[in-house]
């Protein structure tokens, strides 16, 4: 059976390690799905909201709003989920409100481990099954910015140790309706973003590993971001060195004494530049000699200003990299 497109699939959870362009890849993830006519959903989970700010729209919350064109975009703190499911459970808004704001229970649900991740993943999980006129799925496809590596990895893996603590009841229902979604290929993937240099190779490769053999949640693309451009075909890289060469060789006695300095400062740039690439393909080499998983490279953006413009250029190579 021919596996399902990345596009194909509802939930689509991506991590990767801090600082990577996790936020920026589920903003563009969002942008394509927009440009092939679905409506998505993007949840980010963070103190200092970024998604909407990239689409230079003022901050969503946790109730969340359109950003751009359909794009809708909610950030669920956990804290915050956590505190929706306590109203929804007591019923009666006021009293809630005094639960909620009990140390007791600042201190019970700070202090319980995995408790506000697991309410999260539900929160997600009815984000998903929420239908509109009846039997039309609210969102189309749905786009979590999850915790970085280690905090994704312990996020997924919240219903794994409910289900295994917890014999029957409506905890263990929840978690064992948790792992069918989050394992289910059909329905979802976990997307990895990454740079190509050695930190962020080897933690995606400790990720993919214990994300799939350990948990059995199925691995969509591989998103190599910020690839140096290459800026010289590596057939061409004799003719430099020829130059290079000539250069030393009459040690460019026609040029004045600011232009050696200039010329020679241009020859050690575009070495650097050559450098750095060599050093990202080597990269790329080897997450692709270790990982078998479908691969996207985002070159790097030179732009100042990380708004709208970069999600666009992000988006564009995406959907061209898939072939959309
Ligand atoms: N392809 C790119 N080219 C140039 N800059 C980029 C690219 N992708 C991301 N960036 C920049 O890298 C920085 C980090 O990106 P982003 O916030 O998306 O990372 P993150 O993985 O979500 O970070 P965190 O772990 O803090 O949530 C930002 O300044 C962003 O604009
Ligand atoms: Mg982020």
């Amino acid at each position: 059976m021919a596996k399902p497109g990345l596009f194909e699939k509802r939930l689509l959870f991506v991590s990767g390690k801090g600082g990577v362009g996790k936020s920026t890849v589920c903003a563009a993830l969002g942008l394509a799905a927009s440009r092939m006519g679905k409506r998505p959903l993007i949840v980010e989970m963070d103190e200092k909201e970024r998604i909407s700010r990239l689409f230079g729209s003022p901050e969503v919350g946790y109730d969340g709003a359109f950003v751009y064109q359909n794009i809708f975009v909610r950030n669920l703190l956990p804290m915050n989920v956590m505190d929706e499911f306590v109203e929804i459970q007591v019923g009666i808004k006021r009293i809630a409100r005094q639960i909620i704001g009990s140390p007791i229970y600042q201190y019970f649900v700070l202090a319980a481990p995995g408790l506000k991740e697991f309410v999260t993943l539900g929160k997600i999980m009815l984000l998903e099954e929420e239908k509109e006129r009846g039997s039309t799925p609210k969102y189309d496809i749905i786009i979590v910015d999850a915790p970085a590596t280690a905090h994704g990895v312990a996020f997924l893996r919240v219903p794994f140790a409910a289900a295994g603590a917890v014999k029957s009841g409506f905890v263990r229902r929840q978690a064992d309706r948790l792992i069918d979604l989050i394992t289910d290929p059909a329905r979802t993937a976990l997307n990895i973003v990454t740079l190509p240099e050695e930190m962020p190779v080897n933690e995606t490769v400790e990720m993919c590993r214990s994300v799939e053999d350990l948990l059995g949640i199925p691995i969509g693309c591989i998103i190599i971001n910020s690839v140096f451009p290459q800026v010289l075909k590596k057939r061409d890289t004799a003719v430099f060195d020829i130059m290079k060469q000539r250069a030393q060789a009459d040690g460019l006695q026609k040029l004045t004494r600011a232009e050696r300095k200039t010329a020679a400062a241009m020859f050690e740039c575009f070495e650097a530049a050559m450098r750095r690439r060599e050093l990202n393909e080597f990269y790329i080499s080897k997450l692709k000699r270790m990982l078998d998983y479908e691969f996207i490279k985002i070159p790097f953006v030179f732009s100042k200003s990380f708004d709208i413009t970069l999600i666009e250029q992000v988006s564009a190579n995406m959907m061209e990299a898939l072939g959309k």
